[in-house]
């Protein structure tokens, strides 16, 4: 049975295997990247679809301003493993996340992606002609969902990433990420010198 639960650290590694297969190497140099790279995305709003205790599907959502003081969020990536395709995960996980912000008060989200997939969930592009990205995107891509009445009427500017940054990694973090080993950092730094 497939479920949906918050992203944890635990899962980075095959969420990055899941969004190469996915995207492809080239991945990093969409877009709207640029809006994701260097920041954390929001809090309680990265998700993971499990299945059989494998990962298969991901969505995160990320803090930007859709035009100057119009706060909003962006959706992405979002990817499922080509094996579960088809099965609704997908569409779990965006209406998931939807929800959630939605609950969580915030106003609208956007994202770059197919209209004749995402229009199903309320995506369109009706309100996005007078905004743009920070690099090449295709205008008919760009996409949002009102959370709020009106929330994007007369959005008009830049979508700029206002997510806090991530913070540099220092050694202790590193090992830790490497060996999972969940002993106190200064044992384990005193131990490798
Ligand atoms: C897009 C993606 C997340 C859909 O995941 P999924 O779990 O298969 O989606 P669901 O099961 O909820 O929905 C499947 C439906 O979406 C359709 N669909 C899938 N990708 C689509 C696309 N890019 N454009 C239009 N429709 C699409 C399928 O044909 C299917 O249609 P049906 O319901 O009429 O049979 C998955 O195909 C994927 O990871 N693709 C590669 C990454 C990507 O392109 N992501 C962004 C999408 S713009």
């Amino acid at each position: 049975m497939v479920t949906i639960r918050e992203e944890a650290r635990r899962d980075i590694a095959a969420r990055d295997a899941l969004l190469d297969l996915a995207y492809g190497a080239s991945r990093l140099a969409k877009t709207s990247e640029r809006l994701r790279e260097g920041r954390i995305p929001v809090d309680g709003q990265s998700l993971v679809a499990v299945d059989d205790g494998k990962i298969v599907g991901t969505v995160r959502l990320w803090h930007v301003t859709a035009g100057p003081g119009r706060a909003a969020l962006l959706l992405g990536p979002l990817a499922v493993d080509p094996a579960h395709r088809n099965r609704g995960i997908g569409a779990a996980l965006v209406r998931r996340a939807v929800a959630r912000a939605r609950l969580a008060g915030h106003r609208a989200i956007v994202l770059v992606g197919d209209a004749t997939y995402y229009g199903r969930f309320g995506f369109a592009a009706a309100r996005t002609g007078e905004l743009w990205m920070p690099g090449r995107y295709d205008r008919d891509r760009l996409l949002a969902l009102e959370l709020q009445p009106d929330a994007m009427a007369g959005a008009r500017g830049l979508i700029a990433a206002t997510g806090a940054f991530t913070p540099k990694a220092d050694l202790n973090t590193l090992i830790a990420a490497n060996d999972g080993d969940r002993r106190p950092r200064r044992a384990r730094v005193q131990r490798a010198a």
